[in-house]
């Protein structure tokens, strides 16, 4: 038992082990709230496992807690209390903390009988609106690290704090948690002897550094149910400050995280962002930091026994029977990853590991080694379909004697393409692959403490290694350094692991986020091979310097990116050995790294890269083959290298043919960067000023939205109707277009069809006022549609001038301009045009190549089927999740919008970023899009099969339903 539990002058649970909560009946509750408060307000019951809790409403919304304490704690204990939540909320006046309101004054004449004790454990609170964080699902990082932040600023404000209150043993104090487990582990009815043992077992890392842990007045409580989240999504406001009591500082932050442990998607790296905001506050010292863990896992066995005492003596208490799932979920969690790695992994994060010893060693494991035979493999960087062992066979070919890959690296080979959760792929040890059958020796004398067919492990006084694929008959027993201990074999991988004599055995692959804790208990084994250890330069954060060098306009995906260095079909690698799925790049048509496209270009590359005024094939064939794929009267090509630039170059071809200078647009559209295209872009979410600050030689259309614009479903129709009168005002005040330029299928509405005849209304006025139809095929063309190559078809109308980009090149800068010979003949008069780069042999290959694999591939089809498929999908979940409000689009440009409300459409615009953010978690990319940023853009690469888009829905399901 720690401390000393007898003189103490409040509650002692260790007297009294047993507290149900007081009876208090809800018409009690009103009369009191009438007569002490002069309140009139209604009362409805809250759960609590030791007091009484009553909401009160006031005008049917509700404005108060009537809290009743337990019978058991005494006045001075309130007291204390009552002036900690003031502290509080004078220290920390933009948290909203729940101090007691006053009384009404004496108690009125004839006022009913009090059902408690004392009136002075009557109190009511103010209710602080929104909700507790027990009702959310999911806890985000972004959420974790505000409740860490929030019991570090609780803890700051609390830790001059004294009062004679504070004296009380609660059942809650961790330092009576293995007695309070010892006490009522007989309550729980299945499992009691695993929550003894984690009890003791967490009792040992913690009993020896008890003396070292400060000790202030401590919140206790501040889990997920009393914090409260108002406006934000992020808590600001404390309740329920019974708990409060003199112990462990650390206790505040343990208890604070046990909570996490029981929403769905945590394990218990999800703590982490919570510590290191805790840390950043009120810095963790280091005896703090090492038994936070055992802290917690402690907490979460006295929750069990608690729970299950509470329920045999409280049967109907609902609070405590409902609360169990989560309790145990937490348990399970605590105790899912042995307690050293987690502490090792929170000693690690928050920079108080002190430095490891060298591993010492008295012979080589393989003598002779030359290390100029050596090759290290770092196979997170050369993921190949082949994998590591046609690498390793490639080196040995070269000439290495041994390969072996590197110590505590991901091996992105090992990565499931398709995975929900972070998958085991860091090494603990190292792989060797030897060029012959060679002979393994002791490095330091030791004993054979384990040994099967393939696998020995010995332990020296201060390291043991494992070697795991050895063929081995050494007999257990004492071996001196040198001595034989078996075999490795040619060309197949031994694994060889290194830790301190007495270490937990780690797992040959762990998880990038557990990856700190593991290998903080492992050594590299490197030293007994002879080898130096492989130090990285230290780099600065990447995203620091990318801030540094490039411009802020330039955003980037993500608050927290991971980084990605490889790609291959739909899929993207990141370097901490994560593969996801990509949902968003529209631009890489055929997929990453396509094998096809990369063949092409570096045999160009090294034949002939020149520009466009030389005569050579494949400018030729290339604009052959686009124009081929377009009605015969578009059969002149200009070539460029991006979107920006082609439908730059196409308005410039619209005034040049009709010697007229104004260009219509529709709103909430983009259609580049350059001077032209951002005029004639009036997405709001890539200007916010975009309407106001527009040339006079733009003018825009209402932007055809038919989901949520000013006319929707029937009345689309409208649009128009109401742009071709726009077009004949503008005619008659004298100046009548060059062009209209739209996408043909509303791409950056999230691919939204325009409605029924719009293109062809828009074209017949544009083109009767002597103007040009401009149809910006960026984004939609190239067979993302499925049914149709090109979006203008789909609207039944040929466009004057087509621009595109993007997949024409599949990631390589590659766009162009079709258009009539008529028109392109009449941009004469402004001298000639030339590209440096623009239709260089080398972009021209590259397109060509695209071409043919869409069609070898049928990649146009397979964005039918499964774009068929994936819709279907999708809007099931409309009928699920009342947050999707619609699906739209075609093939593989698909838009899911999310709203708040069916009736206004609200756009649930914070919802979508943070689903994004939880969907990145879950292994998918996938990006908002819209004015409003609330369509996720479904534009994968069109190799995508059915399992892939059966894994976004799937986690877009498990997302929406369980929380982001
Ligand atoms: C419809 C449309 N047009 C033009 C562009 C500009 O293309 P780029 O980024 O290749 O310059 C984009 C880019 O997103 C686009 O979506």
């Amino acid at each position: 038992m720690a401390g000393h539990t007898s003189g103490c002058s409040g509650f002692n649970f260790l007297d009294q082990p047993a507290l149900p909560a007081p009876q208090v009946s809800e018409q009690q509750a009103a009369e009191l709230l009438a007569s002490r408060y002069g309140s009139r307000g209604t009362v409805k019951s809250l759960g609590s496992q030791q007091d009484c809790n009553f909401l009160v409403f006031e005008d049917g919304a509700p404005a108060a807690v009537l809290k009743i304490a337990n019978p058991a704690f005494t006045d001075t204990e309130l007291s204390a209390q009552d002036a900690a939540a003031e502290l509080i909320a004078r220290a920390e006046p933009e948290l909203r903390v729940a101090t007691p309101l006053p009384t009404s004054g004496g108690e009125p004449p004839g006022a009913p009988a009090c059902p408690v004790a004392s009136l002075a454990h009557v109190r009511l609170l103010p209710y602080l609106a929104g909700g507790t964080l027990t009702e959310r699902g999911y806890l985000s990082p972004a959420v974790v690290a505000a409740m860490g932040d929030l019991a570090g600023r609780v803890s700051l404000a609390l830790s001059g704090f004294s009062h004679p209150g504070l004296d009380r043993i609660l059942q809650w104090d961790l330092r009576y948690g293995n007695d309070v487990v010892t006490e009522l582990i007989s309550h729980v009815p299945r499992r009691g002897e695993e929550i003894q043992a984690a009890a003791l077992q967490a009792w040992s890392r913690i009993a020896p550094l008890a003396d070292e842990l400060p000790r202030q007045a401590v919140h206790l409580d501040l889990t997920d149910a009393n914090l409260v989240a108002g406006a934000s999504v992020l808590p600001d406001g404390i309740i329920d400050f019974g708990d409060l009591s003199d112990t462990w500082a650390v206790s505040e932050l343990a208890i604070t995280l046990s909570s996490v442990l029981g929403h769905p998607g945590s394990d218990p790296t999800s703590i982490l962002p919570g510590i290191k905001a805790f840390h950043a506050m009120r810095p963790l010292h280091p005896a703090e930091a090492k038994v936070l863990w055992p802290l917690l896992v402690l907490r979460a066995a006295v929750l069990i026994v608690s729970g299950a005492q509470q329920a045999e003596l409280d049967p109907d208490n609902a609070y405590v029977t409902e609360h169990s799932d989560d309790e145990w979920r937490m348990f399970a969690q605590a105790t899912s990853v042995p307690m050293d790695v987690m502490t090792a992994l929170i000693v690690t994060e928050l920079g108080l590991a002190p430095a490891a010893p060298e591993v010492q060693i008295e012979g080589r494991l393989i003598s002779g080694l030359d290390p100029e035979t050596v090759v290290t493999l770092d196979l997170s960087d050369t993921f190949t379909l082949d994998g590591e062992d046609a690498l390793a066979a490639a080196a040995v070919r070269d000439g290495a004697a041994l390969v072996i890959t590197r110590f505590g690296r991901p091996r992105l080979s090992l990565a499931p393409l398709l995975s929900a959760n972070s998958p085991a792929v860091v090494e603990t040890g190292i792989g060797l692959w030897s060029a012959s059958t060679t002979r393994v020796l002791a490095p330091w004398d030791g004993e054979v403490v384990q040994r099967s067919d393939d696998r020995i492990t010995l332990r020296g006084l201060d390291f043991e290694l494992t070697l795991t694929g050895v063929e081995s008959s050494t007999a257990p027993g004492h071996v001196q350094a040198g001595e034989h201990l078996g075999v490795i074999g040619q060309g197949r991988w031994t694994q060889l692991a290194v830790r301190p004599t007495g270490a937990p055995v780690a797992p040959q692959f762990t998880t990038a986020e557990l990856a700190p804790g593991w290998l903080a208990l492992c050594r590299d084994p490197r030293a007994v091979l002879g080898l130096d250890e492989l130090t990285d330069e230290p780099q600065r954060d990447l995203l620091e310097r990318r801030d540094d060098s490039f411009a802020k306009v330039q955003e980037r995906y993500y608050r927290d990116p991971p980084q990605i260095e490889r790609g291959h079909r739909h899929y993207l690698m990141s370097t901490a050995g994560r593969v996801y799925l990509d949902m968003v790049n529209n631009v890489t048509v055929l997929g990453h790294a396509h094998p096809r496209v990369a063949d092409a270009a570096s045999a160009q590359l090294r034949r002939l890269n020149t520009n466009s005024r030389f005569n050579y094939s494949a400018v030729v064939e290339f604009s052959e083959r686009i124009a081929a794929t377009l009605p015969a009267e578009l059969d002149t090509v200009f070539l460029v290298n991006s979107g920006s630039e082609a439908s730059d170059l196409a308005i410039r071809l619209a005034t040049a043919a009709t010697g007229c200078r104004d260009v219509i647009a529709v709103r909430e559209a983009y259609h580049g960067w350059t001077y032209a295209t951002d005029a004639v872009s009036t997405s709001t979410a890539d200007n916010p000023n975009a309407l106001a600050t527009r040339p006079d030689w733009v003018h825009t259309v209402e932007s055809p939205n038919s989901f949520r614009g000013k006319y929707r479903g029937a009345e689309a129709h409208r649009y128009a109707t109401e742009a071709v009168t726009q077009i004949e005002e503008l005619s008659a005040k004298g100046c009548p277009p060059a062009a209209f330029i739209c996408e043909p299928v509303y791409g950056n509405a999230g691919g939204m069809a325009l409605p029924d005849g719009y293109l062809q209304q828009v074209y017949a006025a544009v083109r009767a006022a002597g103007g040009l139809a401009i149809a910006d095929e960026v984004q939609v063309g190239y067979g993302r549609l499925g049914q149709w190559f090109w979006g203008f078809p789909q609207q039944q109308v040929v466009p004057d001038i087509v621009s595109v980009a993007k997949a024409t090149g599949n990631g390589y800068p590659l766009g162009a301009v079709i258009t009539t010979r008529a028109i392109a003949d009449a941009f004469r008069s402004q001298g000639y045009f030339f590209s440096s780069t623009g239709g260089s042999p080398l972009s021209c290959v590259i397109g060509l190549t695209v071409l043919d694999v869409l069609r070898d591939e049928g990649l146009q089809d397979n964005a039918l089927r499964v774009g068929e498929y994936l819709k279907t999908r999708l809007l099931a979940l409309r009928d699920k999740h009342p947050i999707v409000g619609t699906v739209h689009g075609m093939g593989l440009y698909l838009g899911v919008e999310l709203i708040r409300d069916a009736t206004t459409l609200e756009p649930a615009t914070e919802e979508t970023i943070a689903i994004c953010e939880r969907m990145l978690e879950l292994g998918v990319i996938i990006q908002p899009t819209g004015d409003h940023q609330n369509i996720l853009k479904t534009k994968p690469p069109l190799c995508i099969d059915i399992a892939g888009a059966d894994f976004y829905v799937d986690t877009l399901d498990r997302v929406l339903s369980e929380g982001f």
